[in-house]
């Protein structure tokens, strides 16, 4: 296929994975999958969802019209609630409604990045945020908890070299895909400390933050920040919120939470973007949540807790000596395989062989290393088929 467009220089760090090839063999209905990282649809609250949409149709006039691009009032100020009893003392104003947080992502490197400026991460990273901010042109660097010799210094005199700033520092703090791993106390106060030296900003990815399983929840980032200086409109923390993994993806609801000063900016990169998220779609989710979210993320807990310890046990049985993750909530396991074992080879094996995928962990380092590891979501695969398909997928490890 030739293509001649005249294309921006962005699209050239825009790439489609060479994974996708073979996981269009996902359809085989033999195939047993760990790759989608997406939730079970044995959790949508399907009849609250047709309730809610017919609702919010009972009044056309509103629930089909445009609407303002910070977002439908009621939720805003739900999410704004939700927000403070999680520790961050939010008001409707520092709200913003995204079309799922990934396009928060998108809005805030829209927002910060000029080409050249560079972004902390750990390695390995969520593949999305990559994708979205890529496409602003920064550079990459490595953040680590876990020692390393870097220093505020030496991030910030790399980024000078590379002829930018560091802007902001990527972080998942709870059951981070891909990994599925969370922040200590000590890193996250760590992370606030480095970015306040690299005056840079922190985004706080909680994809994931309401999946927990066992152990105790720790303060996200925001709030921490927020309490440590008086207040979410003088912190330099963002969170990113989804309604994704707690009621449903396809309605495309999330938000992005910071101070006002910020929300204001994001709304003008809204108006010039999509206008605003989906009307009805705001309406119907503020009625499926008004409702009550607890009973949905009180279901989908254990539903997704018995996933994990099916994958976790299977691992034990099938694979003792491979290193895994062991998480405490959200939808992944990490795994580390024998020295010098290349884990797309070992996809492209697996699917022929035994009919079992995963995706091969590189993709989720910003400078390809990782070649050795992969991701395992345990999120739609009965118990019985994770059983069966580590015990596959041992066979030709
Ligand atoms: C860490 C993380 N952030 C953000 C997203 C985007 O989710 P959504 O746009 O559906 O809120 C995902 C999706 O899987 C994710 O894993």
């Amino acid at each position: 296929m030739t293509d001649a467009f005249p294309y921006a220089s962005r699209m050239s760090g825009m790439r489609a994975s060479e994974i996708r090839e073979l996981l269009k063999l996902l359809d085989r209905p033999e195939v047993i999958s760990f790759a989608g990282g997406i939730p079970d649809p044995a959790l949508f609250p399907a009849e609250a969802a047709r309730a809610a949409y017919a609702e919010a149709l009972a009044d056309p006039k509103a629930a089909l019209q445009y609407g303002v691009s910070e977002g439908y009032g009621p939720l805003r100020e739900w999410i704004a609630a939700q927000m403070t009893r999680d520790g961050v003392p939010a008001a409707p104003e520092n709200i913003l409604v995204t079309a799922g947080s990934q396009q928060g992502l998108d809005f805030l490197a829209k927002a910060l990045l000029s080409p050249g400026d560079t972004v902390l991460s750990e390695y390995p990273t969520y593949l999305g945020a990559l994708q979205a901010f890529r496409a602003y042109e920064p550079r990459y660097d490595r953040l680590r908890f876990d020692g390393g010799n870097r220093t505020p210094a030496s991030y910030l005199g790399r980024a000078a070299r590379a002829g930018g700033a560091v802007k902001a520092l990527y972080l998942v703090p709870d059951f981070a895909n891909p990994t599925g791993l969370s922040l200590g106390l000590q890193a996250r106060r760590a992370a606030l400390a480095l970015a306040e030296e690299l005056g840079a900003v922190v985004v706080e990815d909680a994809a994931y933050r309401a999946l927990r399983f066992s152990g105790a929840a720790l303060p996200s980032l925001q709030a921490l920040d927020a309490e440590a200086r008086g207040g979410l409109d003088a912190s330099r923390v963002v969170c990113l919120g989804s309604f994704s993994k707690t009621v449903a993806p396809g309605m495309r609801v999330g938000w992005v939470c910071g101070p006002r000063a910020l929300i204001a900016r994001l709304t003008l990169i809204n108006q010039a973007s999509a206008l605003h998220v989906s009307t009805i779609n705001q309406i119907a989710m503020f009625k499926i949540v008004e409702q009550g979210i607890s009973p949905l993320v009180a279901a989908a807990r254990p539903h997704y807790r018995r996933k994990r310890d099916a994958l976790l046990d299977a691992l034990e049985r099938y694979a003792p000596a491979l290193a895994r993750t062991a998480p405490e909530g959200g939808l992944f396991s990490w795994v580390t395989l024998p020295e010098g074992t290349d884990a797309a080879a070992l996809l492209e094996r697996s699917l022929v062989e035994v009919g079992v995928a995963f995706v091969p962990g590189a993709a989720f380092h910003p400078d390809g290393s990782g070649a050795d590891t992969l991701r395992l979501s345990y999120s739609l695969p009965t118990t019985e088929r994770i059983e069966e398909g580590i015990w596959r997928l041992a066979k030709v490890i």
